[in-house]
């Protein structure tokens, strides 16, 4: 394919819908190999993406590009249930090695939010109960299911508000302890009292067929919730014959510095739904749960013509190798540490930086202005543009877009954190520059 196709993001960019395209930073790429993009600019960018945490393998790792091609030269597509082939039996049997315990029955599918579309009718179907609890801020994708979970952000669901589906209560306020209580206790109390109070008013818990959780709050602003607040939400569902589903879409294959959110928490849910860094970028999802509550889940209720393609089956048992043979979990908990300290250091010389909340290779640098202590998703951009034009991408998410998304494949090395993290400094340390020059230049305006 011709590699100077720059006339083409003018002439036809109205050709993608720009709800998504016009993404930050919409970056025109040639090629993406380990850690890095190649820009159709001739510039090499390192990449803290993943592909918003789906190349946790690095991107186009060998083997699984070996798995992808060798499986192109037997079997293309399924669909499972009309033939049967290999790939999807094994990957089942790994799938269950590195899952907790019980866990053990898979329904494939393409996407993320095709896993919570699953998760919920599934939940459904084994309690005959009509209704369903989240958490404010949590994503859980955007097909209208989902979409009835989903509250990181209202501009995902106006005109589409799917009322009557599901209650919201807060996330884990881990910000709004007041000073001088336990932050784990107060939450477990905040979450007990919206508990007590959805139940008292608006929704009987023998109504309610599931509860459904981010582990770590993703898209909503990277926020890590006390173990004991993820344990209590178990004990409250175990309680009431309530299915808990844990999303784990983003948190899963490694990225927490355990293979799954869960075992970080030590918390098992009765649903999972996994996708992203399962097939290193190749669309694959999968809602699991036990074999009990998966027979409950009638013959022909639910099915998918793509999902667990053959060949994305296959580049998820390379991608389970790969993380396995590379000890790609252990490097995802030493790195995220490493870097986590770091990012401790900035916090202290620059003002704009809020909070760091990490987890593994989960990271946020929460971007603030510093005179009011607010949000300021406008400098992250700044500061962003600023990463990219030194060649370092980052992400952004939280709900006024002010938090710095840090999420690199998991092969990540020191020598890489540390340049991406000079960059950043660098990117800072300019923009405050910026800001004070234009403060002083409206002082002297004004006298
Ligand atoms: C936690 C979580 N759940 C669900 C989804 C939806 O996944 P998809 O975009 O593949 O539908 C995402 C995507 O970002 C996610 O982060």
């Amino acid at each position: 394919m011709e590699n100077n196709w720059s006339d083409l993001i003018n002439e036809m960019s109205d050709l993608l819908a720009p709800s998504m395209a016009k993404d930050h930073p919409n970056l025109p790429v040639v090629k993406e190999e380990g850690c890095y993009y190649y820009g159709l600019d001739g510039k090499k960018y390192l990449d803290f993406t993943s592909g918003i945490a789906t190349a946790n393998t690095g991107h186009r790792h060998p083997k699984v590009v070996q798995a992808i091609k060798d499986a192109a030269d037997q079997i293309m597509h399924g669909p499972s249930g009309v033939i049967m082939y290999e790939s999807i039996l094994k990957l089942a049997k790994e799938l269950k090695l590195v899952l907790p315990e019980g866990l053990d029955c898979f329904f494939f599918a393409n996407s993320g939010t095709e896993a919570i579309e699953g998760a919920i009718k599934l939940a459904k179907h084994v309690t005959r109960r009509p209704y369903v609890v989240s958490f404010i801020g949590c994503f859980h994708g955007r097909s209208l299911g989902s979409l009835s979970v989903t509250t990181s952000k209202s501009k995902y669901r106006k005109f589409l508000q799917p009322n009557g589906l599901a209650y919201q209560i807060p996330y884990a306020d881990v910000k709004g302890c007041p000073a001088g209580e336990n932050p784990e206790e107060y939450c477990i109390h905040k979450l007990e009292k919206d508990f007590e109070t959805l139940f008292n008013h608006q929704v009987t818990p023998e109504e309610v067929a599931c509860v459904i959780v981010e582990p770590v709050l993703g898209e909503g602003g990277y926020i890590v919730p006390p173990k004991s607040w993820l344990k209590k939400i178990r004990e409250i569902c175990t309680k009431h014959g309530i299915l808990l589903i844990f999303d784990e879409v983003q948190t899963g294959f490694g990225r927490t510095g355990e293979w799954f959110a869960a075992q970080s928490f030590d918390v098992t849910p009765d649903i999972m739904a996994i996708a992203k860094g399962i097939a290193s970028g190749l669309p694959l999802s999968a809602t699991v749960a036990s074999k009990e509550l998966m027979k409950q889940w009638p013959l022909g209720s639910h099915g998918t013509t793509f999902g667990g393609n053959p060949i994305a089956c296959s580049a998820a048992l390379a991608t389970l190798e790969v993380l396995k043979e590379e000890k790609l979990v252990e490097n995802s908990k030493r790195m995220g540490q490493y870097a986590h300290q770091k990012l401790l250091d900035l916090q202290a010389k620059h003002s704009v930086i809020g909070s760091i909340r990490s987890i593994g290779l989960m990271i946020g640098i929460e971007i603030i202005d510093p005179m009011s202590g607010k949000p300021d998703g406008n400098a992250l951009l700044n500061i962003l543009d600023r990463c990219l034009e030194k060649g370092v991408l980052f992400y952004l998410c939280g709900n006024h877009g002010e938090v710095i998304r840090m999420i690199p494949p998991l092969t990540i090395t020191q020598d890489q954190i540390d340049f991406g993290l000079q960059v950043l400094d660098e990117a800072i340390t300019e923009y405050e520059a910026e800001i004070q020059k234009e403060q002083l230049h409206l002082l002297q305006e004004s006298r």
